[in-house]
């Protein structure tokens, strides 16, 4: 007797696209890239834009028209003018909802998937976010909702809701607590962006292993690549005996084209989420410092960056 194939989905995650700060010359093999990997759904985690000039956000929506495939995205900080105290405080989305959308938590539900939005850009906390409570009830309403129907369930917000030690920038204010509260919903993913560093880090769960995954995205097409390439995840689903998460990180190499350049896969195993596979260097792949941006290596940390 055979086995049906399990069913597989694919999201590709990209984060801080800054047009308005974008190297233009990556454009093109991105789209290259989004053509030939052929994922059921783009996800954008913020910072769409540089200054949340209305011409940056035209510029975006441009590049996202360009998207063969289906996509959503959320705000970030860099999605709310800094610098324009008026439209900061007033209507600090206003060009964002014209030219990207109105809805600032957009939810996609795939067979078998819910990717669920959360807008943490703030005008107040304009550099930190703030997960406002309202909206994270409303989250949770809907992440237990769609694990009742038996969905893996990805989170998708500009903000980490975990740093690796050594960042510069602050933590979102209750973001650890909000984590457990997502963990113990059910989430499986958070896909994040904001630090412009690549990380994948296991969480929620100190006896090992993972409750929750939170793939944090460097800057997929910015000139503002903080010492890392240019990059974004591929996130391959599937749900056969044990569900299955495959994450890939692609960067941009020294001719533009982005390549897979480290992968890690992890199993569930009842409420966790266990690593499988040993990252392993992809072929083509650029070295960093003399560790691959996949490792997880540091036990005293969470974070692979
Ligand atoms: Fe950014
Ligand atoms: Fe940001």
């Amino acid at each position: 007797m055979t086995s049906e194939p399990a069913p597989s989905l694919r999201l590709l995650h990209l984060s801080d696209v800054h047009f308005g700060r974008v190297n233009p010359a990556l454009i093109a093999p991105m789209l290259r890239a989004v053509e030939g990997l052929a994922p059921d759904l783009v996800v954008i985690s913020g910072d769409l834009t540089q200054r949340a000039r209305p011409a940056q956000f035209a510029a975006a929506r441009g590049f996202l028209d360009r998207l063969p495939v289906p996509w959503m995205a959320v705000p970030g900080n860099h999605d709310i003018p800094l610098d324009r105290p008026f439209r900061r405080f007033f209507r600090p989305f206003g060009a964002y909802r014209r030219a990207i959308g109105a809805d600032l938590a957009p939810v996609v539900d795939l067979p078998g998937l819910s990717v669920l939005g959360l807008n943490t850009a703030t005008p107040r906390h304009w550099q930190a976010g703030r997960i406002a409570p309202a909206r994270f009830l409303a989250l949770l309403a809907r992440v237990r909702a769609a694990k009742a129907r038996n969905q893996i369930v990805a989170v998708v917000a500009h903000h980490p809701f975990s740093q690796p030690p050594g960042t510069d920038k602050q933590l979102m204010t209750g973001a650890a607590t909000a984590l457990e509260a997502l963990a113990a919903a059910g989430a499986d993913l958070v896909l994040s962006g904001h630090l412009h560093h690549w990380a994948i880090a296991p969480l929620a769960a100190p006896e090992g292993g993972a409750r929750l995954l939170q793939v944090q995205a460097g800057t997929a097409l910015s000139t503002r690549e903080r010492g890392e390439p240019n990059d974004f995840a591929l996130i391959e689903i599937s749900r056969g005996r044990a569900a299955r998460l495959a994450i890939a990180r692609h960067a941009a190499g020294p001719g533009g084209d982005f390549g897979a350049i480290a992968r890690q896969v992890y199993v569930r195993q009842g409420d966790h989420w266990v690593l499988q596979e040993a990252p392993a260097r992809a072929p083509g792949a650029v070295p960093q410092s003399g560790k691959m941006p996949g490792e997880v290596s540091a036990p005293s940390s969470n974070f692979d960056r």
